[in-house]
């Protein structure tokens, strides 16, 4: 079976919720992203932290996180960034309040570029059926 991490970023609580019972469901492993300083709410700009040491024990990743401003956080893409996930299979998810993905896919694959990506899904939209949808993309990567 191949093992799976989900990385998460959550700012409310909607995105943890999701990853913590999409990890009850599937067994995959937990981590949160977190900022290292408090982020200005003003700006809202994310200084990452996210150096996972235990990556080479993955194939897969699913990174998890609210839309900001159609697109994924910074934070998303400095957890990319910071991590070297050359031959993982990356599952983005995301959660939002009415707009969908908008061009978080596009920001994602452009800093990680030696990773294979699947398709964002759309959890919001998917209500109560989301982690059934994210575990049978989990089970076919
Ligand atoms: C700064 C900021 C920007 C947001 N921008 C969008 C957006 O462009 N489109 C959208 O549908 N929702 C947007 N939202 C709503 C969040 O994506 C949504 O509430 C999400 O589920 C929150 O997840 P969390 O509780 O894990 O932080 C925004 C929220 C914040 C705080």
């Amino acid at each position: 079976m191949k093992k799976t991490l989900i990385a998460y970023f959550t700012r409310t609580g909607i995105t943890k919720k999701l990853a913590e019972d999409t990890a009850k469901q599937t067994g995959a492993d937990l981590f949160a992203i977190e900022p290292v300083k408090e982020y200005s709410s003003s700006y809202l700009i994310c200084v990452g932290q996210a150096k996972l040491e235990n990556l080479q024990n993955y194939d897969i990743i699913v990174v998890m996180f609210p839309i900001w401003w159609f697109t994924c956080p910074n934070i998303i893409l400095t957890f990319l960034e910071e991590n070297d996930l050359s031959g993982k299979t990356v599952i983005p998810v995301c959660t939002y309040g009415s707009s969908g993905k908008g061009s978080s896919e596009k920001a994602m694959t452009a800093v990680c570029k030696d990773a294979s990506f699947r398709p964002c899904i759309e959890a919001t939209g998917l209500k109560d059926k989301a982690v059934a949808v994210i575990a049978a993309a989990i089970d076919e990567a």
